[in-house]
């Protein structure tokens, strides 16, 4: 079950908008931020909370690909790939930490993945544009950006606060 604190957050994103069904989305991220990943029984309450049918949490939930109906490691790296980032080196970016942090990239080319040995930390590489292309190159951690990952400083401090997570 959710945090009252979360189902709070969901109660407010509801009264945002003239249809429930416009907050679902939101609440949806919100319930992720908090679980980790949405369950059946997650995408249930949110569903509940919001005034839905469950079927529109789950159809939510498996078509957009930032939400998560399986378990996933606790924190993911998203290094954007796409022409920009790609420009200033973001493949071998991904590749510097992935393997500063012990994950291994296997994969199609520009939709690469590995996972550290102790199953916490993801490192891929996107096709979505994460639209900071004048910062590149840039990955996403989670809900934050981090931003001109442009020398092994810059990346040695992105991979120190990994391991802080
Ligand atoms: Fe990487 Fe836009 S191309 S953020």
């Amino acid at each position: 079950m959710l945090s009252e604190a979360t189902r709070s957050a969901i109660r407010g994103e509801v009264e945002r908008y003239p249809h429930k069904k416009s907050a679902l989305l939101p609440s949806l991220k919100l319930a992720q931020r908090e679980a980790g990943w949405l369950s059946k029984d997650t995408l249930a309450e949110v569903a509940e909370l919001v005034g839905v049918p469950h079927s529109s949490a789950v159809e939510l939930a498996t078509f957009y690909s930032m939400l998560f109906t399986e378990p996933v490691p606790k924190t993911r790296v998203e290094v954007c790939v796409q022409l920009p980032c790609a420009l200033v080196g973001a493949e071998q970016t991904a590749e510097q930490i992935a393997r500063a942090v012990g994950a291994e990239l296997h994969g199609p080319p520009h939709r690469r993945h590995g996972v550290t040995p102790d199953g916490t930390i993801e490192v891929g590489t996107t096709v979505e544009c994460y639209g900071a292309c004048h910062r590149a190159p840039m990955c996403r951690v989670g809900d934050d950006y981090v931003e001109h990952l442009t020398d092994d400083a810059a990346v040695a401090r992105l991979v120190a606060d990994l391991r802080q997570r």
